[in-house]
């Protein structure tokens, strides 16, 4: 193929980027996008402070318009993010007990009913794991304790049956104490019958990351029987961007439950780093990068 969403495309996966809904009035934007991509995710529009700004008062105003962008051109839709400790709403951030448990499990109910049908996989949960294993001691964990992920994860399939349901974390990136921390659950939930289908990779990196045993940790969790997925790539500038690019991709290719790759944005003219992650430069030029990723899918 000649553009990343119809090579990739060739080997049954998607390649996607996130989309913040302001730009897509910009034509270079909207035409990258339209021209590269064949799926998409809200970079903020799906988040729990842009989607239930008053308790049980919902806002889908952002998400729809990316969704209905979407589905106009042919492109899949990924869901992110159901339950977050970050860009919560002010009114749910200091819940305590039940009231919190309720919030949570409304706010999920309320959502993925909504999108029900337009996105083919949620993220679920995003970042409840600490760098040595150990849970977040966000609001949530310290309210509800260890058993509210996989609350949120049976909410979430009672909203929607036949989505892919996704845990999402960052410093994933190889076997580590997190990384097993998270397969660790997984396990635990597979064998309890918890319905969990995917794990997120999102791979925030730089462009020296180690990522010599990346594809191996792809593939133990692929092996617990979970798709998984490179959820936010994004590669720090410098002389390694590219291979890193490409070494990312490549594992991806190699693990056949590796359904797809998600970029944390199209142009570095809007990346959330500084460091120009991104395939194409803030003029909407190719990178070194995009070559290297267009080779190896
Ligand atoms: C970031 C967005 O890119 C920013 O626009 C926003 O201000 C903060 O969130 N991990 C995630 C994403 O799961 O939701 C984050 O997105 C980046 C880190």
């Amino acid at each position: 193929g000649t553009t990343l969403g119809a090579s990739a495309a060739e080997s049954g996966r998607y390649f996607g980027a996130a989309v913040s809904t302001q730009y897509l009035s910009e034509s270079a934007y909207a035409n990258t996008l339209g021209a590269e991509f064949n799926s998409v995710v809200a970079e903020n529009a799906m988040k729990w402070d842009a989607t239930e700004p008053n308790p049980g008062q919902f806002n889908f105003s952002g998400g729809d318009q990316l969704v209905n962008w979407a589905q106009a051109r042919g492109m899949k839709v990924r869901g992110h993010t159901l339950v977050w400790h970050a860009q919560q709403p002010g009114w749910a951030q200091n819940l305590t007990g039940q009231n919190l448990r309720n919030a949570m499990l409304n706010h999920i109910a309320g959502v993925a009913n909504h999108y029900e049908g337009d996105v083919f996989a949620w993220d679920v949960v995003n970042e409840a794991f600490e760098w040595d294993g150990s849970r977040r001691q966000s609001n949530l964990q310290r309210q509800l304790g260890n058993g509210w992920i996989e609350e949120a994860f049976r909410a979430a399939d009672a909203a929607d049956p036949t989505a892919t349901l996704c845990y999402n974390d960052y410093g994933t990136d190889s076997i580590n104490a997190k990384s097993t921390a998270i397969y660790n659950m997984v396990r635990d939930f597979k064998s309890r019958g918890v319905p969990i289908d995917c794990v997120g990779f999102q791979t925030h990196i730089a462009h020296n990351e180690n990522l010599s045993s990346y594809q191996a940790n792809l593939q133990r969790f692929a092996d617990l029987g979970v798709d998984v997925e490179i959820t936010e790539l994004d590669v720090g500038q410098g002389s390694g961007q590219a291979a890193t690019y490409g070494t990312v991709t490549n594992a991806c290719m190699a693990v056949a439950r590796c359904k797809g790759i998600t970029v944390w944005g199209i142009t570095d003219k809007y990346s959330w780093r500084d460091d120009n992650p991104l395939l194409f430069d803030g003029n909407y030029q190719k990178k070194q990068a995009y070559h290297t990723v267009l080779a190896a899918l």
